[in-house]
């Protein structure tokens, strides 16, 4: 087989975002599109969204994309920029609508239009009550629309390179000209050269212990950026979904309290009703996930050592839970024997969703810095990417809408630089750094198994910087991932073989969530105020005047550099965020 390939476009990821920037792309004339994946593309980790896609459609009561934005920018805590928000809530319309022509068989109203119903954080008249803004397909709506768009792709005769794991980004004079990737099949490496490459290869969940996300998801390309010079944004801004599966942390969607579930502590209390008085379990997650440790920590969790909190469904009607929460229904009578219709379901946070990432600008232009510097060449969207639409506590929903939204402008706007731009002469030795991290790990002296490292990495971080944090346990955990990161240095693979050798990517991923942890934590322990999602116990307020900036994390040899970059304002001023 070639292993030298040239696309006017390449996109590395097969999810929503870079199915979307595909097909787009692969719309310009004259423009070649290739896709690169790590999974097969139905396997990416979209297919595991459930509740819905938000979008002011107003199709079970009025709503208004003005509302939308301003939600959005009130669950971000007033670090979402508002300028993106704004356009978001317009676009993610018309792209439902078009998921819609599409073919995507979302449910219907009785008049037969797309069905909407109640998700944490989307209110009507800017916070008066809970507003019916998700569209959904039952719970299944980020699979529909991975099966959607993939038949699409298909159709739009987009190339694709299936289980092919990126694991270097081309980059020369600050710009960039491609990726290098290793085929699981054979291990043989590939050069991938592209005018214009689009990043869309999803979040990092997997540097925690308890979390939603797939084995697959090891902030990749977050690493791959991060070494190559780029910063990453607001990475200390990392969501806990807060109905996981107890233990598990198997996701059962917020779409669950949107159609009338309750969360109860062990006294059987809805104690949300005191944390958010005026939308009470459909606050936004940071909020849930907090108000839930803090019932468990004054003693009223539930189960023998009142460590969890119940997910009540047993009061709603059994023919709504079967038809609108077919999988979580299945999800917990399989893996906690509980059945949802007649039992309260426990369940805990789970690490779900990185706000942060590579910086963007509205367009998807990937920066290299605080002044907006434009990396030519480069596109990013998804969760793998910081257009700042999230700002500090994403709200549920918005993640499907960031997918489609961004993802189609990326295809656009790689498609159009690609069409006026000539192909550039590759660097000497494109591969060198590919085949070092390979024959690194290869030729590793096997004193640490990769198992452990990664246990270790999961747990302390679960332990030390999930949900509160305090400036002691963050130092800790700067001490653990500098021991972490020494240890990794003795890694090595018992597979010596070159066919769909798995454990030598998961060695190579391990190092990927090092780096990613890296960032989150030393992030974290800089920031000293609590807002959205990054709650420091020793700083429990938000500081407006210190901390209304983004942060830029840079690796600096050894350590990290942190920057910073303004907040886009706009009409709405920060306002302490009460529900
Ligand atoms: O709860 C959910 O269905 C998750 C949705 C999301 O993260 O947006």
């Amino acid at each position: 087989m070639n292993r030298a390939h040239k696309f006017d476009v390449i996109v590395v990821g097969a999810g929503g975002a870079g199915l979307m920037a595909a097909r787009y792309a692969a719309q310009h004339p004259g423009v070649s599109v290739a896709v690169i994946s790590k999974l097969y593309p139905t396997r990416s980790h979209t297919g595991a969204a459930q509740g819905g896609v938000g979008a002011a459609l107003g199709n079970v009561s009025e709503d208004h994309p003005e509302w939308h934005a301003f939600d959005t920018i009130k669950g971000g805590d007033y670090l979402t920029d508002q300028d993106v928000a704004e356009r978001f809530a317009v676009e993610v319309i018309e792209a439902v609508y078009e998921l819609e022509h599409m073919g995507l068989p979302f449910n219907r109203t009785p008049e037969g239009k797309i069905a909407q119903r109640k998700f944490g954080g989307h209110t009507r008249e800017f916070g008066k009550s809970a507003v019916e803004r998700a569209c959904y397909a039952a719970d299944r709506t980020g699979h529909m629309i991975l099966q959607t768009l993939y038949q699409q792709s298909i159709k739009d005769r987009v190339n694709f390179f299936n289980e092919f794991h990126v694991l270097d980004m081309i980059m020369e004079g600050g710009a960039c000209h491609g990726v290098v990737a290793y085929e699981l099949a054979t291990g043989d490496i590939h050069t991938f050269h592209a005018k214009a490459t689009i990043i869309a290869t999803g979040g990092n969940g997997r540097m925690f212990r308890v979390t939603s996300n797939a084995h697959a998801l090891t902030g990749d390309l977050m690493s791959i950026a991060y070494r190559r010079g780029l910063p990453i944004e607001d990475p200390e801004f990392y969501q806990f979904h807060p109905t996981g599966l107890y233990k598990l942390g198997v996701l059962l969607t917020e779409g669950a309290r949107g159609e009338g579930a309750i969360l109860r502590n062990g006294d059987g209390e809805r104690f949300m009703e005191r944390y958010a008085p005026t939308i009470k379990d459909l606050a936004p997650r940071d909020m849930v996930s907090r108000a839930m440790y803090l019932e468990i920590r004054e003693g009223r969790g539930a189960g023998p050592d009142k460590d969890y909190i119940h997910l009540d469904l047993t009061h709603i009607d059994a023919h709504v839970i079967e038809t609108r929460l077919p999988d979580i229904t299945e999800f917990s009578r399989i893996y906690l024997g509980v059945d949802p219709i007649k039992e309260l379901v426990p369940i805990q946070p789970t690490a779900h969703y990185a706000m942060g990432g590579i910086p963007t600008t509205i367009d998807t232009q990937v920066i290299s810095d605080g002044q907006n510097t434009i990396v030519p060449g480069l596109y990013a969207a998804g969760e793998v990417a910081c257009a700042s639409i999230h700002g500090a506590n994403r709200l549920g929903t918005n993640s499907l809408g960031d997918l489609i939204v961004f993802g189609r402008r990326a295809g656009i706007e790689a498609a159009k630089f690609a069409a006026s731009e000539g192909f550039t002469e590759l660097p000497a030795g494109v591969q060198d750094r590919t085949r070092e991290l390979i024959d690194g790990v290869r030729k590793g002296k096997r004193k640490e198994r990769v198992s452990h490292l990664r246990r270790e990495l999961q747990d302390t971080m679960q332990d030390y910087a999930s949900v509160f944090r305090t400036e002691e346990f963050l130092s800790q955990q700067v001490e653990i991932l500098r021991d972490l990161q020494e240890r990794y240095e003795c890694v090595g693979v018992e597979d010596e073989g070159h066919k769909f050798n798995t454990e030598l990517l998961e060695a190579i991923e391990l190092g990927f969530l090092l780096d990613n942890a890296e960032q989150l934590v030393h992030a974290a322990l800089n920031r000293q105020e609590s807002r959205g999602a990054h709650s420091r116990e020793d700083f429990k307020e938000r500081d407006d005047a210190t901390w209304l900036k983004h942060t830029l994390v840079y690796k600096d040899g050894d350590g990290v550099r942190i920057d910073y970059k303004p907040v886009t304002l706009g009409k709405y001023e920060p306002k302490p965020r009460t529900y």
